[in-house]
């Protein structure tokens, strides 16, 4: 599975990248809103801190809006995946898009016919939102695990599945269990997924233990 960072901030992703466990970056709109940034700026500064798929956000929600923006965007750097919304403009360009030889993130994806549309597209990755569906009362990795079923029932489509809105280190667990071939994880919950009380508690004896022995390796 690999493991792509949802944010827009540089920083952080350097960071991150930095552990050599990070194979890709998400951003959309609201996280670059949030960072206050110039968008284009930000995306390249992105692709030159991670070789893997960094996904930016067409603005545009027009079939020939998104195409323009997402030339524009993929010419920013080789790495660039252009995120287009699950609508009937955003397949038509994810289409034109990837005939073009770019990388397509669909995005904003909340049932398996979408999905099956944005295969059917030809897009690179497709992002079901779990937490979102979670938040309004409906199970999000259940929409993971329809999109895995339907993808596996077909070789021809090829669009791997990037699990996204992720809110809990048990989205990440889920989500690797039922064969999510991406998750993109916010830099909080990507932290977290290390953390366990007993590797805290576990080291800390051995730390005392081996200061008790003398011994020094180096
Ligand atoms: C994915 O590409 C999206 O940027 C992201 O996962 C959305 O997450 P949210 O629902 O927490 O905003």
């Amino acid at each position: 599975m690999r493991f792509f960072v949802d944010t827009a901030d540089v920083a952080v992703i350097a960071d991150l990248a930095a552990t050599g466990l990070l194979d890709g970056v998400t951003t959309n709109p609201s996280l670059v809103a949030k960072v206050g940034r110039d968008f284009k700026t930000v995306v390249r500064e992105i692709c030159e801190v991670v070789p893997g798929p960094v996904s930016a956000e067409v603005a545009a929600t027009d079939y020939d809006g998104m195409v323009a923006e997402g030339r524009v965007l993929a010419a920013i750097a080789k790495n660039v995946c252009v995120k287009v919304p699950l609508t009937w403009d955003g397949l038509k360009a994810c289409r034109t898009l990837t005939t073009e030889g770019f990388m397509v993130n669909v995005t904003l994806c909340f049932s398996a016919s979408q999905a099956l549309l944005a295969a059917k597209a030809g897009a690179t990755f497709v992002s079901p939102f779990i937490g979102r569906l979670d938040d309004i009362g409906l199970d999000g990795m259940e929409l993971v695990r329809e999109i895995r079923a339907i993808y596996d029932n077909y070789a021809e489509l090829t669009t791997d599945i990037l699990a996204a809105s992720i809110r809990t280190v048990n989205h990440v667990k889920q989500a690797a269990m039922i064969g999510a071939d991406v998750v993109t994880v916010p830099p909080a919950i990507l932290q977290a997924l290390v953390k366990h009380p007993l590797t805290d508690q576990g080291l800390r004896q051995f730390v005392a233990d081996w200061e008790k022995t003398g011994q020094t390796i180096l």
